[in-house]
This record gives structure tokens, C-alpha cells and sequence, in this order.
């Protein structure tokens, strides 16, 4: 059974940065925030945990023990440790636990073979969208890859002006390209049309043949906005898209990695997002979201599956400079 909302977390001990943690006794009758990274040295993980170490007595006051978990050895936790120490003249006087992605590695090449042969995803349903959508011509995009690249920067404000019918093909289709992965979680694409010439306001799934099925027609800015965590950023958007994958049947055949596989694909999905938008001189920004209700709010079709991954995309303000 998967741990539930309301449901007591279960005891572990492990090592960590200052020594071996059991969970219970470092909770003690604090509140506890545990919270995870995906690499040690990241930009956006280096400056969270400096962060953390900053609003030490804020948490203190709040009687709340904070616990990070990161991605790669304890040797490298102690580095990163110091780094930021280092380049934010603060110090980290809480722990970083390194054994639970360690957990479920694979160590010897059999089991390799065994869970790469679980890896190639069963066929999603093929249903015919109802909307077809059209491609913009490849000439379209002059500039070479690096260039965009280059360019790309999140979008920090978004205008309400409309993106064409065809751009957002275009994306959709770049997301939908085959990941050059050993084992796959195939998601589903939904998304809230904002402001899309020809296309009418409203709740869509994308389909494999990449067009479009509608959900529910409507202008959903606020509600883009809410499932966003309330930013703005998905409400003015001309487009709001979120990556759906069927965790259960990802666990069935892949095991707790399967989770990896499931974000990593997404990831990508999301990744090459910002580039098609980029490339089409359109912004773009990851984005942060309440997992439970963007599955309610595309139910029933998106209902038993989670959200991986959430995009925004349409005509960015630019800050001067940019
Ligand atoms: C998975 C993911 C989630 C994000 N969540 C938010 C968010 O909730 N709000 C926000 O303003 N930006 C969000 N961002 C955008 C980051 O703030 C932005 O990528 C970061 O500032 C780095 O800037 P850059 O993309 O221009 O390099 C997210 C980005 C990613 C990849």
C-alpha cells in the first residue's frame, strides 16, 4: 500500500552528513520537513539548501527539524556541504541522507538485464483525436540548436496575447519524440488552451497521432493559476501542459526505479518544450503544481494517474536586457 495522506511514516536509520539519523529520534516531537534534491552541486539545489540554513530560526520558532535528501555518495554530500558553506557564508548544521536513492540501485549486471527487460513501455491507447493539428513548415525555425540554447532563459511574465494554432503542434509534437532511454514510462499530455488562434478555450488531452481530443471547453486562466501552486505564470499563459503517467503500471513492471524513469521522461518531454518554444520565439517556464488536483481537474480521463512534469508556454515580457 502506498503511504497515504494522514498515515505514520515509517521508521528508518541511515547515515547522513552528521552520522547515522534514526528518523523517529531526530523527529523527536518537532514537525519535520523532509525535503529532496536530484544531484548534489545543482544551481537550484545549492542555493535551496543555503537557503534552509539561512531561516534556521525561523524553522527553530516554528519548532520544525528540516532532513535533506540528495542524489549521489556521502563523500559528495560532505563536498557540496562545504561549497556552500563556502559561497553563501553560511553554515549547514542539518543533515543530508544519501542511502535512499542508493537503496535501489542495481548492482550486478544480471539484475541490469532483468530490469532493462521490463523497460519498453506497453502501447497507450490510440484513440483518433478529434482535432487535428498542423505542423508549422520546418523552415520556420532558421536558427541552429545552439543558438537557442543559448537564448533560453525561463520565462519570468507571461502577456495574455495568443500563440498560433501551429506553434503549439509544433511543440507538442517536439515533446512527444521518442527519449533515447533502456526503459520507458510513457506519459499522457494534457493541457489548458489559454489563448490559441483557432482553437477554442479549454481543457485538451493530446493524442499519439498528436492532435487534440477536447476535455471541456472554458476559459480556465484561474484555474490554470491555482494548480500552478496560485502563480500567475500558468494563468497568463497562452498554454498550460502537464505530463500524466500511470504509476502503477510503471511500478508493475519496473520496481521503485520506475519512479526515476517516470520523472526523467517527462523531464525531457519538458526539456525539449523549452526549446520548441524557444525556437518558435515563444517563452517557457517549468513549473511547480498541485499534483492531486491537476489529475482531478482532467478527470475522468486522467483519472489513477500523476503528474510529472508541468510546463507553461506563450508570449513571454521580456525584462530589459533580455
Ligand atoms: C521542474 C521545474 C519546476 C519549476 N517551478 C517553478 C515555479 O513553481 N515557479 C517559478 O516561478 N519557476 C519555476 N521554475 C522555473 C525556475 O525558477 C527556473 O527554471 C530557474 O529560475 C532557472 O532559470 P532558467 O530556466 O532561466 O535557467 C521551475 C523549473 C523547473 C524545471
Amino acid at each position: 500500500m502506498p503511504l497515504q495522506l494522514g498515515d505514520k511514516v515509517p521508521n528508518f536509520v541511515q547515515d547522513s552528513t552528521e552520522g547515522p539519523i534514526d528518523l523517529y529520534s531526530y523527529a523527536g516531537n518537532s514537525w519535520l520537513i523532509l525535503f529532496s534534491h536530484p544531484k548534489d552541486f545543482t544551481p537550484v539545489c545549492t542555493t535551496e539548501l543555503g537557503a534552509v540554513a539561512k531561516l534556521r530560526g525561523e524553522f527553530d520558532r516554528r519548532n520544525v527539524r528540516v532532513l535533506a535528501l540528495s542524489v549521489d555518495s556521502l563523500d559528495s554530500h560532505r563536498r557540496w556541504v562545504a561549497d556552500i558553506e563556502d559561497t553563501q557564508g553560511v553554515t549547514i548544521d542539518y543533515p543530508i541522507l544519501a542511502e535512499a536513492h542508493a537503496a535501489s540501485s542495481l548492482e550486478m549486471p544480471d539484475a541490469v538485464r532483468t530490469w532493462r527487460a521490463g523497460g519498453a513501455a506497453p502501447a497507450l491507447p490510440t484513440t483518433p483525436s478529434s482535432i487535428r493539428l498542423e505542423l508549422l513548415d520546418p523552415n520556420a525555425v532558421q536558427q541552429p540548436i545552439e543558438a537557442v540554447i543559448v537564448r533560453r532563459g525561463s520565462a519570468r511574465r507571461f502577456s495574455h496575447a495568443p500563440i498560433p494554432r501551429a506553434a503549439l503542434a509544433t511543440v507538442v509534437r517536439a515533446a512527444a519524440a521518442p527519449a533515447p532511454l533502456d526503459a520507458h514510462a510513457p506519459s499522457i499530455c494534457y493541457l489548458i488552451a489559454n489563448a490559441v488562434d483557432d482553437l477554442a478555450s479549454g481543457a485538451y488531452v493530446v493524442g499519439t497521432d498528436g492532435g487534440l481530443t477536447a476535455l471541456r471547453e472554458g476559459d480556465f486562466r484561474r484555474e490554470a493559476g491555482f494548480l500552478g501552486l496560485g502563480q500567475e505564470l500558468p494563468a497568463d499563459a497562452a498554454v498550460a501542459l502537464y505530463w500524466l503517467v500511470d504509476l502503477d503500471e510503471v511500478f508493475a513492471r519496473l520496481g521503485d526505479r520506475g519512479y526515476r524513469v517516470a520523472q526523467l521522461e517527462a523531464a525531457i518531454a519538458g526539456g525539449r518544450t523549452y526549446l520548441a518554444a524557444y525556437a518558435l520565439g515563444l517563452g517557457a517556464t517549468g513549473l511547480t503544481f498541485f499534483d492531486d488536483d491537476v489529475t482531478t481537474f482532467f478527470s475522468p480521463h486522467a483519472a489513477g494517474k500523476s503528474v510529472m512534469f508541468h510546463m507553461a508556454i506563450g508570449r513571454h515580457v521580456r525584462r530589459a536586457g533580455t
